[in-house]
Formats: structure tokens, sequence, C-alpha cells
């Protein structure tokens, strides 16, 4: 095992790029979060800090910078949707994590039952009503009541180290030394 530095953090000197190398070793899936604005548009960005938080009731989260140019529609937002993406939706999670315009004439989506934007043929979606909005330094951390998911047999999309991975490659890695042994 390597050491590659021992970082301490007071509260005034925190080397960031740093930091960030540091939580990226925390292996995540992709989701691109997305909701209807009030003007009836929709919005979305690549989201990989979704996170589940309760079974019962059901609620997840995820965390939206103050930064992003979709901050205000998700902070208004009174529902939002979680699209989990897969393997062969990288290209989603670049458009959703670019300044494109119109990200939504890229993809295929259908607005499901409270309107927020559904991506099609993710590994999983979930359609949530906003529970809580919890301020949180440069994020926002947007907790939402889950009102219905679906779910398909589709590889996830991992991503560590700012890249992303095929988890389905592993596996099978992992299987042939398996095999050879
Ligand atoms: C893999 C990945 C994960 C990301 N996760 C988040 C996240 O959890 N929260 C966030 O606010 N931005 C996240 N981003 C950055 C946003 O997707 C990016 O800033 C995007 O441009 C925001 O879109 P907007 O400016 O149209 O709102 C992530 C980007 C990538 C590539």
């Amino acid at each position: 095992m390597f050491l590659w530095g021992l970082r301490l953090i007071n509260e005034f000197a925190v080397d960031a790029d740093e930091y960030r190398r540091a939580l990226s070793t925390f292996v995540t899936g992709v989701t691109v979060v997305t909701t209807l604005q009030t003007n009836g548009t929709p919005r979305g960005l690549t989201a990989n800090s979704f996170t589940s938080v309760s079974l019962d009731p059901p609620l997840v989260l995820v965390c939206v910078a103050k930064r992003a140019s979709s901050y205000t529609a998700f902070a208004n937002a009174a529902h939002f949707a979680v699209n989990v993406l897969t393997e062969s939706q990288k290209k989603i999670s670049d458009l959703f994590s670019s300044k494109s315009v119109d990200k939504f004439a890229q993809i295929q989506w259908y607005a499901c039952c409270t309107g927020s934007p559904v991506i099609r043929d993710t590994a999983a979606s979930f359609d949530c009503r906003m529970h809580q909005i919890v301020e949180a330094g440069d994020h926002t951390i947007l907790i939402g009541r889950v009102l219905s998911f679906s779910y398909t047999n589709a590889m996830p999309l991992g991503y560590f180290r700012s890249i992303y991975v095929n988890l389905s490659l592993s596996k099978n890695v992992s299987a042939c030394v398996q095999l050879a042994h």
C-alpha cells in the first residue's frame, strides 16, 4: 500500500486539487438529475453525489453546486428525477456536464407523471418530490422523497479518479482470474 500524501486540513488552507484527488478515489456511479422548470422547459446536470438516505420513508439526496447554471431551477423545484446512467451512456454524462444550451434535444426522454424528465434506457430512475433543501457550503443538498422508480439489468456506469470505468470489464477480469486459479 502506498501513501501518496498525508494532508492536514486547517480552516484556512486547503489545497483544493489535492483534496479533490483524495475524494476522487471514492468510486461512484453517474447520474443525470433532471427537473421541469416553471417555464415548462427541462433542465439537468450530471451528478455523482447521489446517495440513498432512508429506506422508510424512501429518501435520496444529490448535491448541486451553487455555481451550476441549473442551480436556481433545482433550488426552486417541487420535483426532480435521478437517472442512473449505463456504461453505454458516457456521452449523455458528457453532455449533461457541459454548458450545452439544449441538452435534451440530443437525447431520448419523456416526462414522468410529476413532469420531471426521465431519460430512456438508463440503469434506473427515481422520480422524487422535494422533501428538504439543506444549505451546505458551496453546494445545496436536495433531499427527495421517492414517489416511483424503475430499473433494468443494464450495467451502470462507474466513475473514479475523474475517469469513467466499465464495471462489466472489471467483472470479466475478476472472472478470468478466478478461472485461472
Ligand atoms: C462525473 C461527474 C459528476 C458530477 N457530479 C456533480 C455533482 O454531484 N453536483 C454538481 O453540482 N455538479 C457535478 N458535476 C458537474 C456538473 O455536471 C457540471 O458543472 C455541469 O456543467 C452543470 O450543468 P449546468 O451548468 O448546466 O447546471 C459532475 C460532473 C461530472 C462529469
